[in-house]
């Protein structure tokens, strides 16, 4: 745990925002970790919270098994705020009434203030409602408030809820019945920011200086004397890991690069090249395409594919570990976003593809975990990156799967299909790069398609292959999607690809979302 004294606890119901909150509340430079509403009392108060938020989630208060708290929780003295089933809940346990609304209310309400001193003190009036201080809000809720509990007043309302936010500021008790924590509530940044600062009197002390510098004190302390391996990857938590870490223990880590043979044109130089020169990471480069190509030489199907791929990975990286017998931590990148799906109350989200990272090493290696970025979100990692000096080429990588190209080759993967991929994908890339597009899209790639199609080169038919290309943006790669690439953009890439890559005689574009299609194609 950091050891920083302003925190705020948000408790989880099982809102699908409850991550946001916590985002939100780190933005506002405040350090928030989320637990799930059923943790223990004593777990509680260990944290040692200046604030508590209450979170939104599917329930229903007068559900026969509906999620409650420990009471003695409101018995801390700390500021407590209710969004959504949070409100409910407060509501039903100090002794208001909650009942089902006559009308659901979803998607976007107009809140009139009726008291801004508190909870809505930072709150800038919006349009030109004379007298009338409002502001758009987010809502979502089947529920909602007919009696307030005793002590507390109505400090906001909607047309259809008569009560939208409520307070007892003797207790310093907040709730609201809206979602401050998404972005259809534009002012709700403010209200959060009101609530950590102004209400729970926490400073802005998380920051991603001051986090480095905990961080490498606390792993000099644990990692005294001993050495450590990492597996990079070129992706970011990986290399952000690594340079953390390098720079607590300096060259007692050595780092794995694991060459697969699967990676983009000029990537397996470019990274090596890179760790070496701008951050001095002892890198050992272990080229293994050969083995990894002849083991995936007959297979077609994609979850089979990463079965493979997985598994060679971890038999190379352990004989290499091996080699370095006294290295006894391994670093792994984890982030928050892994560690909340493991305590989350709505449990792991289903998996549609088993995502292999290089975090997923086996149990059995004789190693002792080490990871660093594990209270992170992917959007401080990057700026820990920029923090640590780690060049922004790198930092602002899009994310590339695991099993490299092979899930972007359908059907089976060869040196030619590899080649031939690799010479398309590296065009997109470079249009994508010219036309200044590659910073506002998640990922942008080629895919090799298991199809030939016929075309006609001078005088000559050709019968050759099929090349999509997929642009996508996306926030957290959840859902996603296609970007409107501008015509003259499609254009260059498919002039270009069709006359420089040999083999290829077309070119498609994707124009499927997520859902119901995936981001890569296997
Ligand atoms: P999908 O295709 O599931 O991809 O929409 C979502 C995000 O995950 C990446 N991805 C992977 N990453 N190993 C990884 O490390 C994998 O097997 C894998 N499959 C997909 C994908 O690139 C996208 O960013």
């Amino acid at each position: 745990m950091v050891p920083i004294s302003d925190r705020i606890l948000i408790l989880d119901f099982g809102s699908q925002y409850t991550q946001l909150i916590a985002r939100r509340v780190r933005e506002a430079g405040v350090y928030s970790e989320i637990m799930p509403h059923h943790a223990a009392f004593a777990t509680i108060e260990a944290f040692h919270p200046r604030g508590i938020i209450l979170s939104g989630g599917p329930a229903s208060v007068y559900d026969r098994r509906a999620p409650t708290v420990d009471r003695r929780m409101l018995d801390l003295g700390v500021p407590i705020l209710g969004i959504c089933y949070g409100m409910q809940l407060l509501t039903s346990l100090l002794g208001g009434r909650v009942a089902k609304a006559a009308r659901r209310e979803f998607g976007d309400a107009e809140l009139i203030i009726d008291e801004r001193e508190g909870m809505f003190g930072r709150i800038r009036p919006e349009g030109s409602n004379a007298g009338i201080l409002s502001c758009r809000v987010w809502m979502s809720h089947g529920d909602r408030i007919e009696a307030m509990p005793p002590g507390f007043h109505a400090i906001g309302h909607t047309s259809n809820s008569p009560v939208a936010a409520m307070a007892d500021p003797r207790r310093r008790i907040y709730a609201l019945q809206f979602h401050p924590e998404v972005a259809h509530t534009p002012q709700g940044r403010a209200m959060l920011e009101q609530f950590v600062h102004g209400i729970c009197g926490c400073a802005s002390t998380w920051t991603m200086g001051s986090f480095r510098k905990e961080a490498v004190s606390s792993l000099r302390e644990r990692l005294a004397g001993e050495r450590a391996i990492c597996a990079l990857s070129g992706g970011v938590d990986s290399t952000v890991a690594a340079s953390l870490v390098h720079e607590a223990i300096g060259n007692r880590l050595t780092c794995i690069f694991v060459d697969n043979g699967l990676l983009r044109k000029g990537e397996s130089d470019k990274v090596i090249e890179t760790f070496r020169r701008t951050m001095r990471l002892r890198v050992k480069r272990v080229d293994a395409s050969a083995r990894f190509l002849s083991k995936l030489a007959k297979i077609e199907d994609p979850e089979a594919k990463r079965r493979v791929i997985g598994r060679e990975f971890i038999r190379v990286f352990e004989a290499e570990a091996a080699r370095l017998s006294d290295a006894r931590w391994l670093v792994q990148g984890t982030l928050y976003p892994d560690v909340i799906e493991s305590v989350s109350v709505r449990g792991p989200s289903a998996t549609i593809k088993t995502h292999h990272n290089v975090g997923g090493l086996p149990s059995r290696m004789k190693f002792k975990l080490i990871e660093p970025l594990r209270e992170l979100f992917k959007d401080e990692v990057r700026l820990l990156g920029a923090e640590l000096g780690i060049p922004d080429e790198l930092l602002s990588r899009h994310p590339f799967p695991g099993p490299g190209l092979a899930v972007r080759i359908l059907g089976r993967v060869t040196p030619d299909r590899l080649a031939v991929l690799r010479e398309a994908d590296a065009i997109v890339l470079e249009e994508i790069k010219r036309a200044g597009l590659y910073r506002a899209m998640w990922q942008g790639f080629a895919v090799l398609l298991p199809v030939r199609s016929v075309g006609v080169m001078g005088d000559e038919r050709t019968y050759d292959n099929v090349i999509a290309v997929r642009a996508v943006s996306s926030t957290d790669g959840m859902t996603a999607e296609w970007v409107k690439l501008p015509y003259d953009v499609l254009a260059a890439m498919s002039n270009r690809i069709v006359n420089e890559v040999k083999g290829v005689n077309r070119v498609v574009y994707d124009i499927s979302t997520k859902p119901p299609s995936t981001i890569e194609w296997e």
